[in-house]
């Protein structure tokens, strides 16, 4: 799959993005993903008592207690196994499900299984994806060796495989692949023969309706916009150049389509074709989730923020915010009248 050479690369490169990713601000500089630009209506007669608001939902085939996913983030490498640990032992606590980072690493070398191995040990029964970089599965397709990724999702007995499009962050990224092609007849052939459902996500630039039409023709079953306005994968690569090198890259710092527009516009597609969409990309607390789902996802999705707080503050940490996020997100279902994930989702959002 990937040269020797290369492959010495991965562990030590996620390793370097995680840290990056925690340590600097790498967020949007002048855009943000848009909720601050919608609005609830406020019902002063929600005519409901708060502890009954349900917010369990399905995903496939399993049941969320929260409509929210832990998203793609880490694993190969030796300090992951403990971020992993922590993400998936808050995944299973609060009932949400749980994305882990790419697996390219783990394809080539079996030293760090541990470190993915650990989520589904952790949550035996929760809502589990694997995830590949769309270089890697167009560079497998070419060899007619898509099913090679059976072994990443037998690694984390997966419910799911989400392939991430990143031209922008590869763009960026010193040592990036710039050939994208082949990538949409390598998801078509993940769709036709892992026997999984397959996510489709960006990683902070976002999905517009068209591109979201082209993977739903090959039989995409779930896309997760990641939009822009969260973390800034241009960003983050930005600052693996050598400081004189950058300057010609910032122009791209806070390119990509902002999380409510991106959602607004896939969403459009639900009229025609059946599939989940996950609204992800600069969500924040619970408030932003919501609005999220009134835009039409049927899940969301964090990654940054949720990291970021393991690793300052350890599960305490992690959890305290996990817990608000979700009050938070009930407040805003109480003050719209929303008894269920359902009638939230039907909420109108305004401008203003
Ligand atoms: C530390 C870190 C590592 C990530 N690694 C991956 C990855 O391996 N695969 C992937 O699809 N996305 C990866 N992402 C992107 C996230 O899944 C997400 O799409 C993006 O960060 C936007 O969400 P946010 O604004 O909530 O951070 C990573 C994000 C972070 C913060």
């Amino acid at each position: 799959l990937v040269s020797k050479e290369e492959n010495k690369l991965t562990p030590s490169r996620k390793q370097g993005h995680v840290e990056l990713c925690v340590g600097s601000n790498v967020t949007f500089r002048n855009r943000s993903a848009g909720f601050d630009r919608l609005h609830f209506v406020h019902n002063a007669l929600p005519e409901l008592d708060y502890s009954e608001i349900d917010i369990t939902t399905s995903l496939f085939n399993k049941t969320l207690k929260v409509p929210l996913l832990i998203s793609s983030m880490t694993g190969g490498y030796k300090e992951a196994l403990e971020i992993n640990t922590g993400l998936a032992r808050a995944a299973h606590h609060f009932g949400l499900g749980i994305g882990i980072g790419s697996a390219r690493q783990a394809m080539e070398n079996t030293e760090f299984h541990e470190s993915f191995r650990t989520v589904r040990r952790e949550m035996p029964n929760g809502f589990v994806f694997s995830n590949i970089g769309a270089h890697e599965a167009a560079t497998l397709y070419r060899q007619r060796a898509i099913t090679e990724l059976r072994r990443i999702i037998d690694l984390v007995e997966a419910d799911a495989l989400a392939i991430h499009l990143n031209p922008l962050q590869e763009l960026m990224q010193p040592e990036g692949s710039r050939n994208f092609n082949d990538v949409l007849a390598a998801v078509e052939s993940c769709v036709q023969t892992l026997g999984i459902p397959v996510i489709v996500k960006e990683v902070g630039a976002g999905i517009s309706k068209e591109v979201a039409r082209r993977l739903l023709s090959v039989g995409v079953q779930a896309i997760d916009v990641a939009g822009a306005g969260g973390t800034s994968w241009a960003g983050v690569e930005i600052l693996r150049h050598k400081e004189e090198d950058r300057p010609y890259l910032e122009p791209f710092w806070d390119w990509g389509i902002p999380t409510i527009d991106a959602l607004m516009q896939v969403r459009e597609l639900k009229e025609d074709h059946s599939f989940t969409l996950i609204g992800s990309g600069g969500i924040t607390n619970g408030l932003d989730v919501a609005k999220a789902l009134a835009l039409g996802a049927d899940v969301a999705a964090i990654a940054r923020p949720l990291i970021k707080s393991l690793m300052d503050g350890g599960e305490k940490a992690l959890n305290t915010l996990l817990e608000n996020i979700i009050e938070q997100m009930k407040y805003a279902m109480f003050l719209t009248g929303s008894p269920t994930v359902t009638a939230l989702k039907q909420q109108e959002l305004i401008y203003s």
